[in-house]
């Protein structure tokens, strides 16, 4: 029985040794002190010893049992120990990586420029009001005094719907439509979409914004439209740029006026941009033509008024130096991106 105790120390240690987790120290535990376990199979085993050694070896059996605890408990705190520490390793959050940036949506490029624009015009008093995408010939030509078959009308290569629908093609479409209803002063600006019968390279789009402005009351003056003009655009740009109005033809409008800022890249002193022009066209403009005014029935000689319209995509691409207007609506977001609203 001696040797019995003896080579159960000596298993008991090698298995100890091979012990790696408080998994295996539990199955090891269970294996040697549980009900069916050989130190128990030893305590059964007395009856069978000599009376007068039964004292000492139940002593030594129950000293083994004691030592298996011993062992037990104190690999068992080294143990998990060990593992609690590898799991808060396993899981440690390093908190010096750099956070996973949410995407942030953002106002288009076009309606940003839009926005500036309102800003602007609202604060010198003109209120916006919509026109539609789709409307007749006569809103879009003949009111404007672009009478049928008439050469001017071939300035705007035109989508007709039918015979008497299309898709406007500039946003003066508006001037009739508010001229039928309101009475002057009339102080209006109307944004939107236009579209035009154009190969798309990088500088023509079929489908464009522009914005028309147009004011109608008693004496209003050409110097009035330069001067609103002026303003409106060296607050959109900056204090320092310059205006030029060369004469043009609008069949709206009479005078005519083709309006140019000098080149915000350049200053005026000539580069890629202005085409060493110094120069950079910017609008449509002129006094409303009493004819159109009449179509809206309003008095030409009691009312005058002025009108003008620009490409927003064009002041886009002037104010941030964008080349090609097909990025515009290819909704690139590499592009995009480099417009965040503020
Ligand atoms: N509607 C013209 C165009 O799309 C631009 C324009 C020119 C508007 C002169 C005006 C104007 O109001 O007076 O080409």
């Amino acid at each position: 029985m001696q040797e019995k105790i003896a080579s159960l120390n000596e298993q008991f240690t090698q298995d100890l040794n091979q012990v790696q987790t408080t998994k295996d120290l539990e199955d090891l535990k269970v294996k040697y002190l549980g009900k069916k376990g050989p130190v128990q199979a030893l305590m059964l085993d007395l009856k069978n010893a000599a009376p007068e050694e039964r004292p000492s070896l139940g002593k030594k059996i129950n000293e083994l049992k004691v030592s298996f605890f011993d062992h037990i408990e104190t690999r068992f705190a080294v143990l998990i120990n060990k593992e609690e520490s590898n799991r808060l390793s396993d899981e440690m959050i390093d908190i010096t990586l750099p956070g996973r940036r949410r995407n942030r949506g953002s106002t288009h490029i076009i309606t940003q420029i839009f926005d500036q624009v309102f800003t602007i015009l609202k604060g010198m008093g003109f209120s916006v009001q919509y026109g539609p995408d789709i409307d007749s010939d006569y809103y879009n030509f003949e009111s404007l005094n672009f009478p049928p078959d008439h050469p001017a009308r071939d300035m705007q290569d035109t989508f007709y719907i039918s015979e008497e629908m299309l898709l406007r093609t500039h946003t003066s479409n508006m001037q009739m439509r508010v001229m039928e209803t309101e009475t002057p002063p009339i102080r209006v600006i109307s944004p939107g979409k236009c579209f035009r019968n154009e190969t798309i390279t990088s500088r023509h789009h079929v489908f464009f914004h522009q914005l028309e402005a147009f004011y109608i009351d008693k004496d209003v003056s050409f110097s009035e439209l330069l001067a609103t003009l002026d303003e409106f655009l060296q607050k959109l740009f900056h204090q320092d740029i310059k205006t030029r109005y060369r004469p043009s033809y609008f069949p709206f409008v009479e005078p005519g006026l083709e309006v140019d800022v000098s080149c915000v890249a350049c200053n005026g002193s000539g580069c890629s941009l202005c085409k060493h022009t110094g120069w950079l066209e910017v609008a449509g403009a002129g006094m409303i033509h009493p004819n159109v005014l009449q179509n809206g029935n309003i008095d030409p000689e009691v009312y005058s008024g002025y009108a003008w319209g620009f490409g927003i995509e064009r002041l886009a691409q002037i104010k941030y130096g964008i080349k090609d207007v097909r990025l515009f609506s290819e909704n690139d977001l590499r592009f995009l991106n480099q417009f965040p609203s503020t």
